[in-house]
Formats: C-alpha cells, structure tokens, sequence
C-alpha cells in the first residue's frame, strides 16, 4: 500500500510548484497517494511563506495542532520561506518536527525525507538546471519555474534573504518543460518567477543569452501551446520591447500583474523599488493603449514607515487613475532581515490600519464597476474547473472568472462566452455557437 501525503502550501505560486516537484521526487523514490486529512497522513509537509509576520506565527500553533493528531509514527517537515529564515530553531522550537526544508532546496527532499532532524537551508544552493520529475496537479495549467531567487533588495521584503540570489534556469530546460506539458495535455503555460521580467541576467552555467522577450517568442512557438501567463513582472524592467511583445503577441494572455507597492515617489525610493510614480504611470499607460481590454492587478503596502497622510493621498490618486482590475493590499509588516524593519520611523498601527481599510473600501467600488461593465461583452474561456451548482469555470485572457451552465465535456476547451451577469469575484455568461 502506497503512503500518504498531506501537503498544505501556503504563500505564492512558486510555493505551488515547489510543491509539485516535492511530490514528484518524493513519488519518483516510492508510491505517494495525496490526503487532504493530515490524521492519516505518513508524511506531513507544511510549505510556508515569510512574506508577512501573521502566517509565521500561525505556523508553530499548526504545527502543534498536526503533532497532536498525527498518526503513529507519521513525519512532519516544514518546507518553504519560513523553513530558510528560522533553520533549526523550528526544531528547537517544535522538537517533533523531522526535517526542515528550504525554498531553494526543494530538490532534496527524497532525501531529507528519511535523515531525521536534517535542516538544509543553504540560500545559495543552486538547483537552478535540476531537472525535476514530472507532477502536476492541474491537465489543463502547467506552472514553470522560469528562475529562482530575487536580485532585488526592496526595502520591505525577506524575500532575498530566504530564496537567495537570482539565477534563470536555461532557456532548453522552460521550453522542454512547456513541451511536456502539451503533451500532457495542458494549453496555459504560467511562467513563474520572483521578478520574471528580468529573465536572462545570470545563468549558473554557459548557456545561450535569453531575455524574457525572447522567452516568450519560444514558449509561443511551442506546438499546441495556446495560452501563455506569468507572474510577477517587476514595473523597472517594463521596457517598450516588453510590453509590446506582451500586446502583439496572441498566445499571451492580456491580464498583467503590475506591483505598485506605494503611489508615492518618496516612498518608493525608502522601498528601494527604482521607479517613480510618473514611471509606473507611464507603463501603465502605455499597456492600455497597446493591449486594449488589458487587466491590471497589483500589490500594494500601506503603512510602511514614514508615509505620511500626503504619501497614502498619493497612493489613492494612483488608485483612481488607474483603476485596477484587481488589488491585493496589506499593512506593511516589519520583517527580520530587511532594511525596513530598523527603520525608526513606524506608522501608528491604527493609523495604517484605517489607511488599509479606505483604500479597500475604494477599490471595492471599482471591481463592482469593472464586473458590472462586463456584462454584454464576447470573451474567450478556457474552462479548468467543474462546480457543485451545475456551472462550468474558467478564466477569460483578461482574466475573469467566468461560469456558465455545463458539464465536464466543456473541460480543458476554449470558448467564446456572452457575459449575461456579474457579481464582484464572477461573471456568468452563454456560449456562443
Ligand atoms: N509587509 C507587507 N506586505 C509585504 N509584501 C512583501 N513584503 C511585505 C511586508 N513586509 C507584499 C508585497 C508583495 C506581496 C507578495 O506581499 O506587496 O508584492
Ligand atoms: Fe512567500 Fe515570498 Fe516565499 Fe513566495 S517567495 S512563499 S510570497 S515569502
């Protein structure tokens, strides 16, 4: 009988496809069957994020939770940004764990899996040319790692300190991954990366030079690849070359994920982010008029230290002028490790708070007019995923969720969808002959 594995990630996208490929090397070493109940489970992996303070602090309390109720003899292993950035003293912490498992490290698992107490951690490891077994999750979307790591140094963000210095994987290896892929049956390609759009900087090894641009140009060149999606971009390295291949090219999705991070110019040089708000307004720009019907999301801080009433007013202005698609906010959250967080001059936390909550409440009203103003309009619909309620979902180009009445024959197909309602997270729509 095959073992059990349950598996909770957190975080981001890349900790999605960190997971897959844990799956597949642990897989590749002896049978594995997937458990959503953590109590039957032989092997227990928590994948976490360090992003934010909130999820690191739940950590040890689910740690505790899943050690009460595991069964006999059961492994615990805690993987991810958290795993790079506490090391052994999540076993000192919670003497029960077995290993700990770093972002950057993932290709060690099979054999961290049977050394007990192990801790590898190292940031600078380089698994950037691994080539990982096969396992995805989803027939229809395959996620590829396209680099690891983050060059970055954001004021605000641990990242670079729990992925380590950013190398691209070579450009043969994406693009035999998106064959295989095909092959298997998936038309979306996610190209996955810290800062994506600065692909090409630094290979590990000689390899020919490739820059995101010219990635594209041979993921879309790629036989039965019919959509291509990415995240994240960085808005520095938004260059004309870029957005244009994003507008002109069909095969890439129009939906862009542009993190702003703060409105305010002063801000965003104490963020260390290298643009201004004119520069980001000008991008953005310049991807509306190219990509008409384009989506935009982003990520924005509130709160981090030193905004002023006058710097949150600017992150507002952009706000209105822009009119995000979509809008992943937080109170800014001081971070070990980051320059930010010896910073002495803190937002009051109510302060921030009540920023956080007005930005919401505006943006709020803009995503119930973007849906609203989507009713009556044609989009193309690759629908991923069959609902209890007799509906049938999947993503515009742009992005939308989008249900129609169906079943599963309608399943890993595109089609032209007349959205006939909408309501803030959906549309509802008709498939046209
Ligand atoms: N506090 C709050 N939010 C943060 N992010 C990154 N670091 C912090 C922090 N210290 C947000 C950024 C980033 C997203 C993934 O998380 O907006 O784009
Ligand atoms: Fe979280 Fe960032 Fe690590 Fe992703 S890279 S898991 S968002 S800390």
């Amino acid at each position: 009988m095959s073992k059990k594995l349950f598996i909770e990630t957190l975080g981001c996208q890349m900790n999605v496809r960190d997971s897959e490929h844990m799956i597949a090397e642990l897989n590749a070493k002896e049978p594995y069957e997937i458990t959503t109940n953590s109590e039957e489970a032989d092997l227990i992996i928590i994948h976490t994020c360090a992003v934010r303070e909130r999820p690191v602090h739940k950590l040890f309390s689910e740690l505790g939770a899943f050690n009460k109720k595991k069964k006999a003899g059961a492994k615990i292993g805690v993987a991810g940004c958290t795993a790079s950035h506490l090391g052994k003293d999540i076993i000192k912490r919670a003497p029960y764990v077995n290993f700990v498992l770093g972002a950057r490290n993932v290709s060690k698992i099979a054999e961290v899996v049977d050394r007990d107490k192990a801790v590898e951690i190292d940031i600078d490891y380089d698994e950037s040319d691994f080539a990982f077994k096969d396992f995805r999750s989803s027939s229809f979307k395959a996620f590829i790692n396209i680099s690891i790591g983050c060059d970055k140094s954001c004021t605000f963000c641990i990242v670079p300190k729990t992925r380590g210095d950013e190398i691209s994987i070579p450009a043969d290896l994406i693009v035999n991954e998106a064959k295989k892929a095909v092959a298997a049956g998936a038309k979306e390609i996610f190209l996955l990366g810290q800062n994506v759009n600065n692909y090409g900087r630094r290979f590990s090894g000689e390899h020919s030079k490739v820059n995101f641009t010219e990635l594209l140009r041979q993921i879309s060149k790629v036989a039965g690849v019919e959509r291509i999606r990415f995240t994240s971009p960085h808005p520095l390295h938004m260059d004309d070359e870029f957005i244009e291949e994003f507008a002109n090219n069909p095969k890439i999705c129009k939906s862009m994920h542009v993190p702003l991070q703060s409105g305010s110019t002063d801000i965003l040089k104490a963020m260390k982010r290298g643009y201004s708000q004119e520069w980001f307004l000008n991008r953005i720009e310049k991807l509306r008029a190219m990509a008409p019907g384009v989506s935009i999301s982003t990520d924005i801080i509130v709160g981090f230290p030193g905004e002023s009433d006058a710097d949150f007013d600017e992150t507002m202005k952009v706000a209105k002028e822009v009119q995000f698609e979509q809008m992943f906010s937080f109170k800014y959250s001081p971070r070990p490790l980051t320059e930010a967080a010896e910073f002495d001059n803190a937002i009051d936390g109510e302060i921030a708070s009540e920023r956080l909550h007005r930005l919401q409440e505006y943006q709020d009203s803009v995503v119930d007019n973007v849906m609203q103003g989507q009713v009556g309009k044609v989009f193309d619909v690759y629908f991923e995923e069959l609902r209890a309620d007799g509906h049938v979902s999947g993503r515009s180009s742009n992005n939308f969720l989008v249900k129609v009445k169906g079943s599963e024959e309608l399943l890993g197909r595109i089609f032209n969808v007349k959205i006939t309602d909408s309501a803030r997270m959906s549309l509802t729509g008709e498939i046209l002959a």
